[in-house]
């Protein structure tokens, strides 16, 4: 593993995702299923819950995270939340991601295992944790499975949202985002509670509906950068649930309903 991520993006992402965590765990008593005996790792102590979520952009992985997260009290580790503050924070990391990101292209597999490598050992991961945008890549998932193999861990679950590529240019094209928390919102398919009905998305009705703060679009969600992203999905990314093989791997139609798509990550989410 060469390149390794600045140590305030790490820690301001990670400070972010237990944030997060416990921002969202009072509301989630109605999701929690009836607990199971913990599993063992191979050293004997409790197995950590490690998942992958995993899908195109504009699938609902940002989306739903959220709910697995305070569901599972485990942090989702977002690949690309963390190089957008490593790019916002002007460190060498995040100057040299950064025209990859804009361009829809992949940022190098040595930047990124560096970072997860790094983010997994924070205290809030002592459970699990939820991969997000992470492996997108064989050989991301190769290095994955080597440091988890060091401590006798694996993937347990690959949780995959499908979406017709057809479908993806109008919810990425609608998409605002709260930067901060990384929770994400659709002009017209989950709009935030500011924007009044029939009013058409502008900053200023766009505001979380937790924090009251501005909503933000994503410089590469373009319809342009958009083409190449998804190309890079299918090429690069796809091969990666072939990797962890049908035993892993759940498909979850998420070309429905929020409400729907939900119910079956739910009920795939349980270890
Ligand atoms: P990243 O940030 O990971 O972006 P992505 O994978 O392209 O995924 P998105 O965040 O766009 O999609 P999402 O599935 O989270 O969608 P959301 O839930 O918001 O990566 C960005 C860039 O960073 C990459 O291009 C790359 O350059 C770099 N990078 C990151 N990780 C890397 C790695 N491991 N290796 C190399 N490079 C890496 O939903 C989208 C919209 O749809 C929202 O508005 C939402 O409200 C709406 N929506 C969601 N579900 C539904 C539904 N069921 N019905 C209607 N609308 C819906």
């Amino acid at each position: 593993m060469g390149q390794k991520f600045s140590v305030v993006a790490v820690v301001a992402a990670g400070a972010a995702a237990a944030a997060h965590v416990a921002s969202n765990a009072g509301g989630s008593q109605g999701l929690v299923k009836k607990p199971r005996a913990p599993k063992k790792s191979a050293a004997g102590s409790e197995a950590r819950k490690i998942m992958i979520l995993f899908g195109p952009p504009g699938a609902g992985k940002g989306t739903h995270a959220p709910k697995i997260e305070a569901k599972l009290g485990t942090p989702q580790l977002s690949t690309g939340d963390m190089l957008r503050a490593a790019v916002a924070a002007g460190t060498p990391v995040g100057k040299q991601a950064k025209a990859a990101m804009d361009a829809g292209a992949l940022v190098t597999d040595d930047i990124v295992c560096g970072i997860i490598a790094d983010r997994i050992k924070e205290p809030d991961c002592a459970s699990g944790f939820i991969l997000d945008g992470f492996p997108r890549t064989v050989e991301q998932a190769k290095k994955l499975d080597e440091v988890l193999a060091k401590n006798g861990e694996a993937v347990a679950k690959v949780v995959e949202l499908r979406v017709p590529d057809a479908v993806l240019e109008e919810r990425i094209c609608g998409r605002w985002v709260h930067k901060a928390s990384g929770r994400s919102y659709h002009a017209k398919f989950n709009p935030p509670k500011s924007l009044p009905k029939g009013k058409k998305a502008k900053p200023k009705y766009m505001l979380d509906d937790v924090t009251k703060e501005p909503l933000m679009q994503r410089s590469d969600d373009t319809a342009e950068a958009l083409v190449a992203r998804l190309k890079a999905y299918h090429a690069q990314t796809v091969p990666v649930l072939q990797h962890y093989g049908a035993g892993k791997a759940v498909g979850v139609d998420a070309n429905r309903t929020l409400d729907a798509v939900w119910a079956d990550i739910d009920a795939a989410t349980v270890f």
